[in-house]
């Protein structure tokens, strides 16, 4: 095991943590917000990126009085500046470069980067090029360039703190109560790790019935309530392929010592199992304001707000392997992990796209997995008929985004294959 970065340093004096939240109006911000509200003194918010939701916003920025603000594009930036309450004036910036921006600002010590999609690579990023300690909920950021981001931590000195709740689960498993005994290099007696996943909400169904689903189906997660992308990889089980992707990068360890088990009750988050055949686990209701907690405060823990796990009305856990031949995406994200490359790019690019066009009523459920497969073949088979950018490995992160953006461009011309 060699994890990504080192750990954060203490802060030189006294005062408050200082963040930048970028994805401020989605459900992580949300709840990030949530917990600084819980203990005002131990934090300070420096700046707050939204998409397009203005109206929620211009109501953070009243309440948290951040000197900077960012948009997703120059429309949204001009509605927020109308709907900013008289006396608060902070500085509006626009698209990745001013999330860019707001991540490098010198007083900020910690970037919580929870935009949805490759959107979040450049956030998070700027915060790995800039020495920050950055609190990670963006999977993607670490499926697309994941070695980038490891070796800018080791460059800059910026460390990463898992937001995402299985993630986050082993790293206190490795961390110890106090976080201080994360092994940051060598692995001791770690044999490997097993991520759990909900199964999400067709767990059990036959496929000729999922393949069919709606979205307002896809959308209803049982245990965990997340955004809407999110929701849908959980589905199709893409997002614990992704998460498998974002482990690997994270733990440095090969994907074959990464497994994934079913967990219906979500109360497990993940396990590291030991050469002696220990498993330890981090359990706790779903409720992400933990994991949150956890990154906002470390070495610290803070009140999360989020209720204790009651076990004995819990009474029992269930697990299970994952249906690997219902939820296809899962080996196509964990083929694309092993094979590294471009392929992980091409992967969420293309998925990001039919779930998109899934979202719209576009394409059926069924369609996700075989645009991602397709987009995978055609890549792996060097066709440029994209445009040249299709055929490259990212070997650099200014290859990256137009590698993502060729991906698109194949996978939107599949979805048109499949337009119902
Ligand atoms: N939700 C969870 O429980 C959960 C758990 C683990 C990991 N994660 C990960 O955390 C990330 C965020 O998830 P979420 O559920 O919070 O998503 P979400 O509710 O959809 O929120 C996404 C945030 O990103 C912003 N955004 C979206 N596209 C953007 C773009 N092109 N440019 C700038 N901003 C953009 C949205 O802005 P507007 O809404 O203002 O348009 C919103 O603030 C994802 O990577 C997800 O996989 C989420």
């Amino acid at each position: 095991m060699r994890y990504i970065s080192g750990l954060p340093r203490p802060k030189a004096g006294k005062g408050p943590r200082v963040l930048a939240v970028l994805g401020s109006t989605g459900s992580i911000g949300r709840s990030v917000l949530e917990v600084v509200r819980l203990q005002p003194q131990r934090f300070r918010i420096a700046a707050l990126a939204g998409g397009r939701n203005m109206e929620l916003l211009a109501a953070q920025a009243a309440e948290f009085k951040p000197a900077r603000l960012c948009a997703q594009d120059e429309q949204s930036a001009e509605r927020l500046r109308r709907l900013l309450p008289r006396g608060v004036r902070p500085t509006v910036l626009v698209g990745s470069e001013g999330c860019g921006e707001a991540a490098r600002s010198a007083e900020v010590d910690m970037v919580v980067s929870a935009q949805s999609g490759a959107a979040g690579l450049h956030g998070t990023y700027a915060a790995a090029c800039s020495g920050k300690i950055i609190a990670l909920a963006n999977k993607e950021s670490l499926v697309l360039a994941g070695r980038h981001i490891r070796e800018a931590c080791a460059r800059s000195g910026a460390s990463v703190l898992p937001v995402d709740s299985e993630h986050n689960a082993v790293f206190q498993c490795l961390a110890g109560s106090d976080g201080r005994a994360f092994p940051t290099e060598g692995r001791g007696y770690l044999r490997r790790l097993i991520l759990t996943a909900s199964g999400g909400p067709f767990f059990g169904r036959p496929k000729e019935e999922t393949d069919k689903a709606r979205p307002d189906q896809a959308l209803k997660h049982p245990t965990w309530n997340m955004g809407a992308k999110v929701s849908i990889d959980s589905a199709t089980l893409m997002n614990k392929g992704l998460e498998l992707i974002e482990a690997h990068h994270l733990f440095g360890l090969p994907m074959a010592d990464l497994e994934v088990v079913v967990h219906r009750e979500s109360v497990v988050h993940s396990l590291a199992e030991f050469t002696d055949g220990s498993l330890l686990a981090q359990l706790g209701v779903p409720d992400m304001r933990i994991p949150i907690s956890y990154c906002l405060g470390f070495p610290e823990r803070l009140n999360s707000g989020a209720p204790a796990l009651d076990l004995v009305a819990l009474g029992s856990l269930h697990f299970s392997p994952p249906d690997r031949l219902a939820f296809p995406c899962l080996d196509l994200a964990r083929s694309a992990g092993e094979k590294d490359g471009g392929y992980p790019v091409v992967l969420n690019a293309a998925n990001e796209v039919a779930v998109d066009a899934f979202l719209a009523g576009g394409i059926p459920f069924g369609a996700i997995p075989r645009i991602v497969e397709h987009c995978l073949d055609a890549y792996g088979a060097g066709r440029t008929d994209a445009c040249d950018a299709f055929s490259c490995a990212p070997d650099t992160i200014e290859a990256v985004p137009a590698l993502d953006a060729a991906a698109r461009v194949r996978a939107r011309r599949e979805v048109e294959l499949f337009t119902c």
